[in-house]
């Protein structure tokens, strides 16, 4: 058999959902007899390996580069949120494997720490057991109001993880290869190009991020700065009353710490603005203290922290939350015959995507095992 001619599923898309789901049908191929000749073919046109401060950089578009990213449930008040729990959920237990099996991956296991001035009623209500029931973390505990900073009105922590962002995928990445996964660098230009790739397509997983214009995705904007805080061990995040946040995330293996940062919906501007910078900064430096085994009295002082670099990022924002769906369209394929192709659609994962990828992964996949039958791919042959 070619290459070309082998049966294949194909994923677009080499952020943190792509790569997710690339891995995951892998696991799913290896454990069924008679499905070790499927590729699996992943199709992007960017790819991870960005380090901040590095010249070698990547567009604001590809979210997965520029993520803090932390993993901070909220409270399951909407039926967008509950599944996103759910997926948060399957995520964190996934994480827990990791640290523990490939400690280098890129995931570290940290405290979190939560600061509200204004709290919803979900956050209100909240307690250790529906928090752990919701996310499978441990550990929450409700702040006193001595321990709270000025002007919060609620305050808790638990046991979470932080991702070094480019570093994990790059891990992914490198699994997916040497697992004999196969990879194209494309821009594709029109939504069913990805069925011309190879000959013998059994379905294709939209991973794209944003793609190709579903007009209820727009970006969220969000800007942050890479400093060199390096003793930090918490993630601290504080939502303000005006809807403004701020937040510390720890980046281990040698990335610093994210100061972050904004989120504006349908902001395509691509530059940093200094004056947000400046406005993270001084923000990020009252939530210092909580950011140690025990809060300190006294925050950093700026002159003890130098930026690495400005991030700015586009948040692939869908209305209603993830577009998580099978698609059977008729197509033509190159030979000019009329076929049917199915699209799994998994993009718009918005600011949650690494705290969600492994549970919509195995939402994306469940789909596929009917279609990777032996009996299935028996036709294709
Ligand atoms: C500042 C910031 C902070 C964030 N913090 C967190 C956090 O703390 N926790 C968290 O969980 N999430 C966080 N996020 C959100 C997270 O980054 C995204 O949800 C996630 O990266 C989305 O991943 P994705 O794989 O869907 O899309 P992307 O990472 O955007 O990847 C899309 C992929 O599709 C490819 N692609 C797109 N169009 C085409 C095309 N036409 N042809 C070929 N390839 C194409 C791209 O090249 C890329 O490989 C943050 C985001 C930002 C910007
Ligand atoms: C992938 O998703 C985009 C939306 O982001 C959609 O417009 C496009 O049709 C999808 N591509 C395929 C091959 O289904
Ligand atoms: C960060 O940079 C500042 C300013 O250059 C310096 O004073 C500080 O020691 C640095 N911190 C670390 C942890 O390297």
């Amino acid at each position: 058999m070619s290459s070309s001619s082998h049966p294949t599923v194909i994923v677009i898309g080499a952020g943190i959902i792509g790569l997710a789901c690339a891995l995951k049908l892998q696991a799913k191929l290896a454990e069924r007899e008679g499905t070790r000749y499927v590729h699996v073919l992943l199709v992007a046109r960017e790819w991870p390996g960005s380090i901040p401060g590095a010249p070698s950089t990547h567009s604001a578009d590809y979210a997965s580069m520029w993520a803090g990213a932390h993993v901070r449930p909220i409270p399951a008040t909407t039926p967008q949120l509950q599944r996103e729990a759910a997926w948060l959920k399957q995520a964190a237990a996934e994480f827990s494997r990791q640290v523990e099996a490939e400690p280098w991956c890129g995931v570290t296991r940290t405290g979190g720490v939560e600061f509200l001035e204004a709290p919803d009623r979900g956050y209100r209500s909240q307690d250790a057991g529906g928090f752990e029931r919701e996310s499978g973390l441990r550990g929450f505990r409700k702040l006193s109001p001595s321990e709270l900073p000025e002007g919060v009105s609620l305050g808790f922590e638990y046991e979470t993880f932080c991702v070094n962002s480019p570093l994990y995928c790059e891990h992914l990445l490198r699994k997916f290869l040497l697992q004999g996964g196969k990879t194209v660098q494309r821009e594709l230009k029109s939504e069913w190009e990805a069925f011309t790739l190879r000959e013998n397509v059994l379905f294709i997983v939209n991973a794209s991020g944003t793609g190709f214009g579903d007009p209820k995705c727009f970006p969220t904007r969000g800007q942050t700065v890479v400093t060199n805080l390096s003793d930090i061990i918490k993630t601290v995040t504080r939502q303000n009353k005006d809807g403004s946040w701020s937040f510390l995330i720890p980046r281990f293996f040698n990335g610093g710490t994210i100061v972050g940062g904004t989120k504006e919906p349908g902001d395509w501007r691509t530059e940093p603005d200094a004056a947000t910078r400046n406005r993270l900064l001084a923000a990020g430096l009252t939530i210092e203290p909580y950011a140690h085994d025990t809060p300190r009295s006294n925050a950093e002082s700026p002159e003890n922290v130098k930026v690495v670099s400005d991030v700015v990022g586009r948040r692939p924002t869908r209305e209603g939350g993830m577009r998580l769906e099978v698609e059977e369209r008729a197509l033509v394929q190159h030979n000019r015959e009329s076929t049917t192709g199915g699209v799994i659609h998994a993009y718009g994962a918005g600011g949650r995507g690494y705290e969600i990828s492994w549970g919509v992964a195995s939402e994306v996949v469940a789909p596929a095992g009917p279609l990777l039958e032996p009996n299935n791919l028996e036709a294709k042959l």
